[in-house]
């Protein structure tokens, strides 16, 4: 299998904020939550960042469903590590390692969260990344694979599951907003992930994707008047009847949540 670039081939940079991951966290737990019922369920953040106040943070949430379940966290970077011990505590422990988990034998990965992390790779590395984290996991693992801006206020995730050959099959994107801003479809394009970033060109889907999220966004401004939530929910209603796999359920909607389940993920061959 190809593997995505080696330990050294990107030098670490990029930095993390409370809260950033918080909108994902809660999704993740609504999308499937019965993922990490099983006794010894493993969750990994892979690429924490400077120090990992973001893996805490989502620890404390899954801790208070989930009392049992462990959390890994993992850095290239070995001063990120040892910068990282303070945050050790019964259950949550940190890795030096990369796209290659370091697990021990044992360990049930059920969850991967690889935020921000992509994003200083080229294209290329993208898909291999996924193939290779997903190879070392069990059959249904989900690996939730994106890009947000600095304080998290819009993201979009790609979700990916290991099938039982450790292959990815796709699940969907995910695009979460704070609704701090007006409603624009096109705000979610500068935080695509890596494989659908440069591809926001005519003839590929995620192109004519966002024209139909635009036109069903123009369509419905008269919405905008009773909030930047009305409109994103309104819109999103009028999409769906253009776009299939456009999940509409109205809780998921009014959070800020667009999941497109049939988003074109490439098959990379
Ligand atoms: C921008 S920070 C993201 C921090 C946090 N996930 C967030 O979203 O706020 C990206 C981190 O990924 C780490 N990183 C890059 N490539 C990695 C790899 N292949 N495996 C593990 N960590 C990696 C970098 O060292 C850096 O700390």
């Amino acid at each position: 299998m190809a593997e995505a670039s080696g330990p050294d081939a990107v030098g670490t940079r990029g930095k993390t904020a409370a809260q950033r991951l918080r909108r994902l966290d809660m999704f993740l737990a609504s999308f499937e939550p019965g993922l990490l019922g099983c006794p010894g369920s493993v969750v990994v953040d892979l690429g924490y960042g400077r120090l990992p106040i973001t893996t805490a943070e989502w620890f404390d949430r899954l801790k208070k469903r989930w009392p049992h379940v462990r959390m890994i966290g993992v850095e290239r970077d070995p001063d990120r590590v040892n910068a990282a011990e303070h945050f050790v505590q019964p259950g949550l422990c940190f890795r030096r390692g990369d796209f290659r988990i370091p697990l021990e034998s044992g360990e049930n990965v059920r969850l991967i969260r690889a935020m921000n992390v992509l994003r200083q790779y080229d294209e290329a590395a993208a898909l291999p990344a996924h193939r290779q984290i997903l190879a070392q996991v069990g059959d249904g693992a989900l690996l939730a694979e994106g890009t947000c801006d600095p304080l998290g206020r819009t993201m979009v995730v790609q979700l990916l599951r290991a099938d039982a050959g450790g292959n990815p099959k796709p699940e969907g994107l995910l695009f979460a907003t704070s609704f701090h801003e007006p409603f624009d479809p096109r705000l979610f394009q500068a935080v695509l992930p890596k494989h659908l970033i440069h591809r926001v060109v005519p003839d590929e889907p995620i192109f004519e994707f966002f024209e139909a999220w635009s036109r069903a966004a123009e369509i419905t401004r008269s919405q905008a008047e009773f909030g930047h939530k009305q409109h994103f929910v309104a819109a999103a209603e009028r999409l769906s009847q253009r776009v299939s796999g456009v999940d509409v359920r109205r809780a998921w909607l009014r959070k800020g949540w667009l999941l497109w389940r049939h988003a074109p993920y490439p098959s990379g061959d």
